[in-house]
């Protein structure tokens, strides 16, 4: 049986483990538009290979966007247009999701629609995966231009590789970033601004003896990837923790209430996260949001489970503690160095900064989904055979897509699941109905994109997909089993 943490031991780094709290938490810039007008931006990112300075005294190879681990942040307005196009500098082909947005399938990075390196072989884009056949993608060579609406309200999304058979090495070797929207209803509340909101990508990582990311290979074809070594079957898991592409940093703090957008970056890595000491009568984390945006009221947490892919927004009071308090965000998963996540080191002196933020005890409206007006309940069971990870019964298979929900109607999936799998759909975001017949969980509120579902579980969520026919896909977002083909198709129409 897989634990919350998931199965097996973390792939061990054959290079010294770097010793936590030592350097400064970075945030990646913010990329600037090439050009703007009345309805959209545009943003340019070239995809290539970057060393990056994660050890002290190796150089690591990496897969970037942009030439740094995150990629750039991209911020937009809810309901402005945002283009990026995307060209493809990398020995691979690449597919770019922008995960939490509501996209057209043309833009939605679909596994087969691919970008293949200038001069590359279409073959490329569709190497074999587990059950599957090939991908009826639409593979374009050098560059593609992605067109986001972003008709939807402020979330923390990020964007992370996609492509078939591939996503696990390409976003263990770098590329993922974040993407937040804003929105006038959240600007309006008076929550921690500028430096005091702080994306933190939280993201596991192994290293070779030479400083190069280990990964095990899924195919043959990928041992030219430096510091890819054997076939893996199973979520991969470092045993170093990343924050912003930092090992385990340290960020200064006044004594002032931050807005933490906590991001799972990792492939297979669940963390419970807590802050350690907890301040005076605990409740130090208080979630504001979710994947989609923010809660209808805050919820106080002492920890919260943070399955791959998922976003929890927290405000932390840093003046609940005394001055000069080293404050560690924690793994209560894990035990020894994937124990640690980063340290803030709260402001030495007594003196409180005068203080302009609070969380105000209504956030925002989120009408609940009734699941009694469902039009369609659909039932998937997630699962390891010894072909792979499957849902019910098959590899991932786009000749056989296993949902065609029409645009507006209000659906019931039943996930059930075998072991640990953070289920994920594209299109919409959903709400959480039940956990084995029982209320939704601590972690489930608001909207969300992705779901833990644990072992023996039965969760059911609600969903409305709206606006965009066409083909979208669903999956585990453990990238192992996603790559050993624990996804599927649905059409919407
Ligand atoms: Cu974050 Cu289909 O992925
Ligand atoms: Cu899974």
């Amino acid at each position: 049986m897989l634990g919350p943490a998931g199965p097996g031991r973390p792939l061990a780094s054959e290079h010294p483990l770097p010793r936590p709290f030592q350097r400064p938490l970075t945030v990646p810039p913010v990329l600037a538009p090439v050009r703007t007008d009345a309805t959209t931006d545009h943003y340019e990112i070239t995809q290539r290979t970057a060393d990056l300075h994660i050890l002290d005294d190796a150089a690591t190879p990496a897969w970037t966007y942009g030439g740094t681990f995150p990629g750039p942040t991209l911020v937009s307005r809810s309901g402005r247009r945002t283009v990026v196009v995307h060209r493809n500098r990398l020995p691979r082909p690449v597919a770019v999701h922008l995960h939490g947005g509501h996209t057209p399938h043309d833009s939605d990075g679909h596994p087969g629609d691919a970008i293949l390196p200038p001069g590359g072989d279409p073959m490329d884009a569709m190497p074999g995966m587990a059950g599957g056949t090939a991908t009826p993608g639409r593979p374009v060579t050098g560059e593609r231009a992605y067109a986001y609406p972003l008709d939807q309200r402020a979330a923390t999304l990020w964007y992370h590789d996609h492509r078939m058979g591939f996503t696990g090495a390409s976003v263990w070797l770098g590329l993922a970033g974040f993407h937040l929207v804003h929105d006038d209803e959240e600007d309006a509340l008076p929550l921690p601004k500028g430096d005091r909101d702080l994306p933190l990508m939280i993201a596991d990582r192994s290293f070779a003896a030479d400083g190069a990311f280990r990964y095990p290979a899924l195919d043959r074809t990928l041992r030219r990837v430096p510091g890819v070594t054997a076939r893996y079957t199973d979520g991969v898991r470092g045993d170093v923790i990343l924050v912003n592409g930092t090992p385990w940093p340290v960020h200064p703090v006044p004594r002032l209430r931050h807005r933490l957008r906590l991001l799972n970056a990792s492939n297979a890595r669940a963390y419970r996260l807590a802050l350690d000491p907890p301040p005076p009568g605990g409740g130090g984390l208080v979630q504001i949001g979710g994947d989609g945006g923010l809660l209808a009221a805050p919820a106080a947490h002492d920890a919260i489970d943070v399955a791959p892919a998922e976003r929890f927004d927290v405000v932390v009071d840093f003046a609940r503690y005394r001055p000069g308090t080293r404050v560690r965000l924690v793994n209560r998963l894990a035990t020894g160095p994937a124990g640690q996540v980063m340290a803030f080191d709260v402001a030495g002196t007594a003196a409180r900064p005068a203080e302009d933020a609070t969380v105000p005890a209504r956030l925002s409206d989120v009408p609940r989904h009734d699941p009694a007006r469902a039009a369609v309940t659909r039932s998937f069971l997630f699962q390891n055979t010894p072909d792979g990870w499957h849902i019910n019964g098959r590899g991932y298979d786009p000749a056989r897509p296993l949902a065609r929900p029409r645009l507006g109607d209000l659906e019931v999936w039943r996930l059930v699941s075998d072991a640990h799998h953070p289920v994920h759909l594209h299109l919409d975001h959903f709400q959480v109905v039940s956990r084995n017949g029982r209320a939704p969980g601590p972690y489930d509120g608001g909207w969300k994109d992705t779901v833990d579902v644990r072992p023996a579980e039965a969760v059911e969520i609600a969903v409305r997909f709206t606006r965009y026919a066409g083909r979208f896909v669903f999956h585990c977002h453990n990238l192992e089993h996603e790559d050993m083909a624990m996804m599927a198709d649905f059409i919407t129409s």
